[in-house]
């Protein structure tokens, strides 16, 4: 059973969504670097202030900081037994700090899903979802952004044996049980 997972997937794909049902049903955490730095801008930390400017304009923040995020968060006990990590990696660098962290720990990683939407769709998942970085023009930039930086890790993954690709678009429990058969086979 696949328990070191990464869900990879454009804006709006359902990460959020099945991480969530995963974490709940295989008692796993599910790590946002999404809900990490919204939750640091609440907090108006240094890092929230750093990330926001990037955050409302969809483009990404740097790579050192979300790095470090993760590097605190995977070493955190409730993780020994696996996680689900969602948006992260987004970039080639947040790939290979995220293998070397887990050469260091002696955990690799047991599988990459992808959930496959169509672009339309995801517009209008989001625009009426409405959350701060919502708008029309945005979105559009965050999947500019998913396709230069972080459409090319698919790749990455699928030389390493790790790719899973899932259709995202339709009834939520069929593909939550298409994630599973993926994760289990
Ligand atoms: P993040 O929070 O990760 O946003 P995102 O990738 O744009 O993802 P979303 O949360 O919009 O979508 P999702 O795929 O989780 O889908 P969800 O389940 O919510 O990142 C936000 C920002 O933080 C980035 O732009 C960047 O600035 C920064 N950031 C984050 N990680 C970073 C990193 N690693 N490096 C650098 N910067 C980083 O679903 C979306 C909507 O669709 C919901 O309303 C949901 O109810 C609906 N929905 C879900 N599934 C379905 C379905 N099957 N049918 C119909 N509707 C559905």
């Amino acid at each position: 059973m696949s328990k070191r997972i990464v869900l990879l997937g454009a804006p709006g794909s359902g990460k959020g969504t099945q991480g969530q049902m995963l974490m709940e049903r295989r008692g796993i955490p599910q790590i946002s670097t999404g809900d990490l730095l919204r939750a640091a801008v609440a907090a108006g930390s240094d890092l929230g202030l750093k990330a926001k400017a990037a955050m409302d304009a969809g483009e990404l923040v740097a790579d050192e900081v979300v790095i470090g995020m993760i590097r605190e968060r995977l070493n955190e006990a409730d993780t020994a037994n696996g996680y689900i990590l969602d948006g992260f990696p987004r970039t080639r660098a947040q790939a290979e700090a995220l293998d070397s962290l887990l050469v260091d720990l002696g955990k690799p990683l047991d599988r990459v899903v992808h959930l496959e939407v169509d672009e339309e769709e995801i517009v209008k998942r989001l625009l009426e979802r409405g959350r701060s970085d919502d708008t029309e023009d945005t979105i559009r930039n965050r999947m500019k952004v998913f396709r230069d930086q972080t459409h090319p890790l698919l790749e990455y993954y699928s030389e390493r044996g790790l790719l899973v690709t899932v259709k995202g678009s339709g009834d939520l429990e069929a593909i939550y049980s298409s994630i599973v058969e993926a994760l289990d086979a």
